[in-house]
């Protein structure tokens, strides 16, 4: 059976790895996926001690409040970045806006952030999810996009992975086209200006690849690689 149709039949979750604490539940996953774990594996934690994030950075959790989950996609279905804010987003409830590429804001602050680590040659990829569920307001890290937190209890948190899990499903079974509008329609940073170290302007949403496109001030578009750029608020230095 092909990587495409094992994601057809496949729902996520199953099997299933739960660690009490663990350095990343991504480095663990792509390590099972390399000696042959099927689609929709899904590792979870109580708390990462190297938890990682986008762009070399790391992801901080205080132990048994937020979600810490990664799964595992077998066929590479396009723009899985997207299609992973989405399911997130979505799972998260109707306030829930998307910080091109994939950070979920919740009321302006960053609330969950996804970390997709792709093997295109061994036909599978990682999807990493942090959400902050019940994380005290104290307990915030500093980060460039302020951080937020769901102000739930940490009983909020499986009901939360299930909700993350049938929305992923969804999304990976949608056409590119439903995905894009659902992310659209979620879009935080429509219409506002943006900054990165070799330019600004106007953000105007994502093309068909996922790439933001920008307005520069003279009226020409550019569009940034979400694996390349560090979109800073303009006058701060890239995040
Ligand atoms: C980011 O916003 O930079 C992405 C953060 C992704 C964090 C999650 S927590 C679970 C999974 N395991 C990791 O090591 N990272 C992701």
């Amino acid at each position: 059976m092909s990587a495409a149709e094992d994601r057809e039949r496949g729902r996520l979750g199953l099997p299933r790895l739960h660690l009490r604490e663990v350095g990343s539940t991504n480095a663990r996953l792509v390590a099972l996926a390399e000696a042959g774990a099927p689609h929709g594996t899904l590792v979870t934690t109580g708390h990462q001690t190297a938890g990682r994030g986008r762009l070399g950075r790391t992801w901080v959790d205080p132990p048994g409040r937020a979600l810490l989950m990664s799964v595992l996609v077998r066929g590479l279905p396009p723009v899985l970045p997207l299609r992973a804010a989405v399911a997130v987003a979505a799972a998260i409830g109707p306030q829930a806006q998307i910080k091109w590429p994939n950070d979920v804001l919740v009321g302006g602050r960053k609330v969950s952030g996804v970390l997709v680590e792709g093997r295109p040659q061994r036909g599978f990829a990682v999807v990493g999810v942090g959400v902050n569920v019940a994380v005290r307001e104290e307990d915030l890290p500093d980060a460039p996009t302020p951080a937020g937190t769901l102000g739930g209890r940490p009983e909020d948190v499986e009901p939360l992975l299930a909700g993350v899990l049938r929305a992923l499903e969804e999304q990976l079974d949608a056409p590119v086209g439903a995905v894009l509008a659902a992310w659209r329609a979620r879009d935080a940073l429509d219409g506002r200006p943006v900054a990165w170290t070799d330019g600004a302007g106007v953000a105007r949403g994502v093309d068909e690849e996922g790439r933001l496109r920008v307005e520069r001030a003279d009226g020409t578009e550019v569009r940034l690689d979400a694996g390349e750029v560090r979109l800073a608020a303009p006058g701060a230095p890239p995040a």
